[in-house]
């Protein structure tokens, strides 16, 4: 018989994700950045759409076409992502993907900052919200919050220390130390509260795929 569900199996889920860099403006021409692609952000936004699911996007500045069938937020800053993110809710999964900016400017210059012909003062910096931390403590909480940690070292220490800081179910931690960042392949190890999986270094759609395909068998 036709089933159509047993190819659809998210159908009727929310998924939230996170992707992308934020932008953090110094002044009207400058800002602070990282080296965050998007890439595997909306790869995983494609493969649960694929799977069935209603799938909001909320993505940084980046240089990527929307998945189809994906709603997608356009932001700039990591205090608009946090707003996209809590308008958004509520959620059944959400996946914060997104590199944000730790930092932000603690106050912006609303002319071009001219250089002197000396070091200039200081640039004086302020820590964004934790974004994933604080959907964890949220009232509206997603049944399952997922996110990412990028590592350069101490790969799962850091992550389960992360896991357990950040109140989340599972992290995905990505070794940062090669060309992950704006790069097409992943290596990750996913940390639950139960125990932790080595995958080997796969594309990014590949990573993604086989994350829905965990996240389904979880929910089932
Ligand atoms: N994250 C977030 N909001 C922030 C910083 C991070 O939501 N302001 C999320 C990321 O999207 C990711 C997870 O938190 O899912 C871990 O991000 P990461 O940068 O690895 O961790 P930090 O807590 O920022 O710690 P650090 O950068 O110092 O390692
Ligand atoms: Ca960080």
């Amino acid at each position: 018989a036709f089933a159509p569900d047993r190819h659809r199996p998210l159908r009727g889920k929310h998924v939230l994700i996170t992707a992308g860099p934020t932008h953090e403006p110094i002044d009207p021409v400058r800002y602070i950045a990282n080296r965050s692609s998007g890439r595997q952000g909306f790869a995983l936004a494609a493969a649960a759409a694929e799977a069935g699911a209603q799938v909001t996007l909320v993505a940084g500045p980046v240089h990527l076409s929307t998945p189809a069938g994906v709603i997608r937020v356009d932001v700039e800053t990591a205090l608009e992502m946090e707003k996209a993110v809590h308008d958004a809710l509520p959620a059944d999964i959400a996946i914060m993907v997104a590199a944000v900016a730790d930092w932000r400017a603690d106050s912006q210059s609303g002319q071009k900052i001219k250089k002197k012909g000396a070091a200039p003062e200081p640039l004086k910096l302020t820590e964004n919200p934790d974004i994933l931390a604080g959907l964890a403590r949220h009232e509206q909480r997603p049944g399952l919050l997922i996110g990412f940690a990028a590592e350069t070292q101490k790969i799962v220490q850091h992550a389960q220390a992360k896991l357990a800081k950040k109140g989340c179910d599972w992290i995905v931690a990505n070794d940062v130390s090669g060309d992950v960042m704006g790069g097409a392949n992943n290596s990750v190890q996913i940390i639950t509260a139960t125990g932790s999986e080595n995958w080997e270094q796969l594309p990014k759609p590949e990573v993604a795929r086989r994350l829905v395909a965990k996240i389904i068998e979880e929910i089932a």
